[in-house]
């Protein structure tokens, strides 16, 4: 990687919206790389339904998979800054979450 390359972090990549979102982003440029956290990686069956490992295979290095990032646990923070130590972020997509109808108010600092 050059140092012109563009490190992203997206929550919640196993499915849905972050699923694709890293799709997108790796599709978008070159010089963008994309650290996807997930809780787990979802078990492969004969559909393939661990689809983010699938992407990371196809992706050249540009996507790295970060498991045992639950957004709803009080260590999550410490978690993350230990797995992106040395990595100068660029962009970071919150997107984990369900729609549940209830709010979760968490502060603390990322960086
Ligand atoms: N789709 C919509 O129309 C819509 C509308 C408004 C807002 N949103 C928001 O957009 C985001 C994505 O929606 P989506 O439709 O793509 O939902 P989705 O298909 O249910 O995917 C949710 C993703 O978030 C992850 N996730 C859930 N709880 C988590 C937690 N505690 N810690 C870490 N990861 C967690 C899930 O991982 P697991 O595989 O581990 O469950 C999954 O990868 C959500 O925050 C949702 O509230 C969506």
């Amino acid at each position: 990687m050059s140092d012109s390359t563009v490190n992203w972090v997206v929550t919640g990549s196993s499915s849905g919206l972050g699923l694709e979102l890293c799709r997108q982003i790796l599709a978008a440029s070159d010089k963008n790389k994309v650290y996807a956290t997930v809780r787990a990686r979802k078990s492969s069956g004969p559909s393939g339904e661990d689809k983010i490992s699938v992407l990371e295979a196809e992706s050249s290095g540009r996507l790295v998979i970060l498991e045992g990032i639950d957004i709803g646990k009080d260590e999550v923070v410490e978690k993350l800054r230990e797995k992106m130590a040395g990595v100068e972020l660029d962009v970071i997509i919150h997107n984990a979450g369900s729609l549940t109808g209830h709010a979760q108010e968490r502060t603390g600092d990322f960086a």
